[in-house]
C-alpha cells in the first residue's frame, strides 16, 4: 500500500493557526505549552510560534514505557520550571489509548498549576481505554497509524512536513519501506491522491 498524505503543509498550519488562537483566547495572561518529547515538538514549536498576543514559556516532558505490558511509564526527561500557579497547555502529537495523557496529567496536576488542559493535533478516539479531556483537539482519526510531522516509528519519518498515513504491517516487516516515496522534492505535494514514487 502506498503511504497517503493526510495533513499536507497547509492543513497542518490551518490546524496550528486554529489550536493556537484557541488556546490564546482562554489564556489572557499567557500560557506554558509543555511538549511530550519526542513527538510533539514539531508541533508545539508551530504552536508557539503561532500564538503572538501572549507570552508563552516552553517547556518539556519525555516518558518512556519502562514495562511495555503493564501500560506504565517513567519520566526520562522532566520540566525545568515550576508550573505552581501557572496555566499550562500540555501538548502532544497524537491522543491513541489516552494512556499517556492520563499518566502526564496526573503528574503535572500534583504540582498544582493554576489551570492544565491539553492539546492534540491528532486524536483517536476509538482506541481509548482511559478515558481523557482534550480540550484542544485537531484532527479526529479512525484507526490509521501515521507518520511525519513529529510522528515516527523506530525514529524515522518525524521530520517530514506532512502526515501520512502508512500500513502498520509493511512498517513492522520493514521500518524504512516508505522512505523513497515520502522523501524527494515531489512528495507531499498532492494531498488527494496518493504519493506515487
Ligand atoms: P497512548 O498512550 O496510547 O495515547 O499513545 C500515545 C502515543 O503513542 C503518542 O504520543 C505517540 O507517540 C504514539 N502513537 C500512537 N499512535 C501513533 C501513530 O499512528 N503513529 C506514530 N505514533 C503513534
Ligand atoms: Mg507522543
Amino acid at each position: 500500500m502506498p503511504a497517503e498524505i493526510l495533513l499536507d503543509a497547509a492543513a497542518l498550519a490551518a490546524q496550528v493557526r486554529r489550536l493556537g488562537a484557541e488556546i490564546e483566547r482562554d489564556h489572557p495572561d499567557g500560557v506554558v505549552l509543555v511538549g511530550v518529547l519526542k513527538g510533539a515538538l514539531l508541533f508545539v514549536t508551530d504552536l508557539a510560534r503561532s500564538i503572538s498576543n501572549v507570552p508563552v514559556e516552553l517547556d518539556f516532558i519525555a516518558i518512556s514505557r519502562f514495562a511495555p505490558d503493564s501500560g506504565r511509564v517513567k519520566i526520562l526527561h522532566d520540566l525545568d520550571s515550576d508550573i505552581a500557579g501557572r496555566d499550562v497547555v500540555l501538548v502532544e502529537d497524537i491522543v491513541d489509548t489516552g494512556l499517556t495523557l492520563a499518566y502526564l496529567t496526573e503528574q503535572l496536576r500534583d504540582r498544582a498549576p493554576r489551570t492544565l488542559s491539553a492539546c492534540a493535533l491528532l486524536d483517536r478516539p476509538a482506541r481509548r481505554i482511559v478515558p481523557s479531556e482534550l480540550r484542544y483537539r485537531g484532527v479526529e482519526l479512525t484507526d490509521e497509524f501515521v507518520l511525519g510531522y513529529g510522528l515516527h516509528t523506530r525514529d524515522l519519518y518525524r521530520n517530514l512536513p506532512f502526515v501520512a498515513v502508512a500500513d502498520r504491517g509493511v512498517l513492522t516487516a520493514e521500518p524504512e519501506a516508505y522512505v523513497d516515496q515520502l522523501y524527494g522534492p515531489n512528495a507531499g505535494e498532492k494531498p488527494e491522491r496518493p504519493v506515487v514514487a
